[in-house]
């Protein structure tokens, strides 16, 4: 089987998909490899990811990968969420073949323009916080 269970799993049913019209935080980034688009929103209150929903125009890898990335920052603290790497949430999908690893880097860079956003709409430069994106 090329893809695991949970791979399939989020594919099928992707979790937190769609927009959020009260997010105070919004990233977009495409995949110089393949061209695919991913969109987070997030909403930030008390230091917390209160609620994070995505959009992702790009293949079922890209798609699972940003699922198990927003179930993976709900309710976090922005530290946890800056600390998301793509390594975790391949891990937390039971592996992704080598083929399709770039597609993961997508939502880790999706969530990291998304926290920059949040960062700067509060007048904070993200760069020293979040890095070069
Ligand atoms: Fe875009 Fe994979 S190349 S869907
Ligand atoms: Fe484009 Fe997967 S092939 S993100």
């Amino acid at each position: 089987m090329l893809y695991s269970e949970k791979v399939l799993d989020h594919f099928s049913n992707p979790r937190n998909v769609g927009e959020l019209s009260d997010a105070n935080g919004v990233g977009e980034v495409g995949n110089a490899v393949c061209g695919d688009i991913m969109k987070m929103y997030l909403k930030i209150e008390n230091g917390m990811i209160q609620d994070v929903k995505f959009k992702t125009f790009g293949c079922g890898a890209a798609i699972a990968t940003s699922s198990m990335a927003t179930e993976l920052i709900k309710g976090k603290s922005l530290e946890d969420a800056l600390k998301l790497s793509n390594q975790a949430v391949i891990t937390a999908l039971d592996g992704l073949p080598p083929a399709k690893i770039h597609c993961s880097v997508l939502a880790e860079q999706a969530v990291r323009a998304a926290l920059a956003d949040y960062y700067r709409r509060q007048g904070i430069d993200p760069e020293p916080i979040v890095g070069k994106l």
